[in-house]
């Protein structure tokens, strides 16, 4: 069964450690990402970004899909189904079609405007016993289209937004999505120490975990972050595994071509992945 991921953020949030939210993108990652949740006794958030949705012919393909894997692999550690960056229309469809968890990303859109979209989001999700993720502040890099250009948050405005009851709240704090450029400044922990001190235990979320370095992700930590993405870097590590396949000719010797050989490699990349992103933020045996 899915969960909303309120409690485990809480748990996170209280014992100094932050759960991952490891995109998908198909049922390989899905499965992956799942058994090695399970395999390290840790919960899980599986991130869906609505392009991702529409690639996989919907949220109610992925909620169906996940649900029954989660039975039939017998997964029994707490398993979130996310939408990550949610438009308002693409929430409402991700709770229809049986989401457990929701972002709205509404910071494009001007505050007052953000704050009346995820006050109703707020109320409906309360009611179906669904988490819900706010963002202020944009997250830099590219997703799905949309560029933001990584400003950091108004601690302000995350009050405003912390205090209509979202479960979790991500604050641009100099963070980017994809891979971070030779001459990326860091995260801004002077935004991060201001937003903990105006939001107070709300549990806060770290977008674009690809290529933060440890240390300020231990930092982060430290700081109030109980959720961190990671997208980027299941991505690289699948490619680069298939990429040596296909380069060692393994594709061409027996059945090598048959897809479930041909994209087992990239599947125990990701496992590998996600075992050390677990690892660095300290969910292991916390299930
Ligand atoms: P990365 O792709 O940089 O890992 O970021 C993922 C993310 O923040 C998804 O919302």
């Amino acid at each position: 069964m899915l969960v909303s991921a309120k409690e485990m953020l809480e748990k996170a949030r209280e014992g100094k450690y932050a759960v991952g939210q490891f995109n998908i993108n198909n049922l390989e990652w899905t499965k992956s990402i799942l058994l090695t949740a399970q395999e390290m006794n840790s919960p899980v958030i599986l991130g869906v970004s609505e392009g991702a949705g529409k690639y996989m012919t919907g949220f109610k393909t992925v909620a169906a899909m996940v649900d029954a894997m989660v039975d039939s692999l017998g997964i029994t550690v707490p398993v979130a189904l996310h939408l990550d960056h949610g438009t308002y229309e693409g929430c409402y469809k991700c709770i229809e079609a049986g989401f457990s968890s929701i972002m709205f990303d509404g910071s494009h859109y001007p505050i007052e405007e953000n704050i009346e979209k995820t006050k109703e989001l707020v109320k409906l999700c309360s009611e179906k016993g669904l988490s819900l993720e706010a963002e202020v502040g944009s997250i830099g890099g590219e997703e799905d289209g949309v560029v933001g250009m990584g400003e950091c948050a108004d601690p302000d405005e995350c009050k405003s937004i912390a205090d209509l009851g979202v479960t979790m709240l991500a604050a641009g704090i100099g963070n980017i999505h994809g891979k971070y450029p030779a001459n990326w400044p860091g995260l801004s922990f002077e935004t991060l120490a201001a937003v903990k001190e105006k939001v107070g235990n709300m549990p806060l979320v770290l977008h674009g975990g690809t290529g933060i370095p440890a240390d300020m992700i231990q930092k982060a930590i430290s700081l109030g972050v109980a959720k961190i993405n990671v997208n980027t870097e299941c991505q690289l590590s699948f490619a680069d595994a298939t990429r040596k396949y296909i380069e060692a000719g393994k594709d061409l010797e027996g059945k090598g071509f048959d897809p479930r050989k041909l994209l087992a490699p990239g599947s125990e990349a990701i496992k590998e992945t996600v075992r050390e992103k677990i690892t660095l933020f300290g969910s292991a045996n916390k299930a």
